[in-house]
């Protein structure tokens, strides 16, 4: 009876545990993913810096230094259309090149985290070299992300990308805190199975 008493009162500390973990968890947002894509849309691609991605450093979205924030060199800075003040910093897109010679055709789309916004040059024409003037959408890649879907050679190439929206329910407390370290990083290779 004694034995029966303390499993009984073990077993509401383990339920009242548990409650308590699955409320924090739903009360913090970072919980399963479930992908919803949206459709593909056109738009261009050029790249900056070189293979280091060195360049890949700072940015309007203010994450630092990308490499030790854990956000990787997959980045890409957007035109002011895309980039919605700032709204799209941390997005997770999914970019296919489109229509061209220099596309790769062993591969169907790379994922790149928005990082930056590209700024309008208005001192260049839209349609050569002002490729990020409004209303022009427009993805300005490192190079090691510009480099997985086209020849870097061809310097512009046409796109099309979408974004993945994604939704978190029912969590555990692993992916608490993996979600907290590298919420990017996490979000973007997820998104690959979108
Ligand atoms: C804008 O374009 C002009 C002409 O090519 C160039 O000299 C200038 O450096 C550009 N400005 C910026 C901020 O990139």
């Amino acid at each position: 009876m004694a034995s029966f008493l303390r499993s009984f009162g073990f077993s509401c500390l383990l339920v009242v545990l548990i409650l308590a973990i699955a409320e924090k968890s739903n009360a913090s947002g970072y919980t399963r993913p479930i992908f919803r894509s949206g459709a593909w849309q056109l738009a261009h691609a050029t790249f900056y810096g070189d293979e280091s991605a060195s360049e890949t450093m700072g940015g309007a979205c203010g994450y630092g230094n990308l490499r030790i924030n854990g956000y990787g060199t997959d980045t890409a800075a957007l035109s002011s259309t895309l980039f919605n003040d700032g709204y799209a910093c941390g997005t997770c897109y999914q970019i296919k090149c489109h229509d061209s010679p220099h596309c790769y055709t062993y591969v169907s789309f790379t994922t790149v985290t928005a990082t930056n916004l590209c700024p309008p040059n208005w001192s260049q024409d839209s349609n050569n070299g002002g490729w990020c003037n409004p209303p022009r959408a427009h993805f300005d890649m490192s190079k090691p992300a510009f480099m997985k879907i086209a020849d870097w050679k061809a310097g512009i190439i046409p796109v099309i990308y979408r974004s993945s929206d994604v939704y978190f329910l029912e969590g555990t407390v692993n992916r608490f805190i993996i979600f907290e370290i590298y919420p990017l990083v996490v979000t973007c290779v997820l998104s690959l199975f979108a």
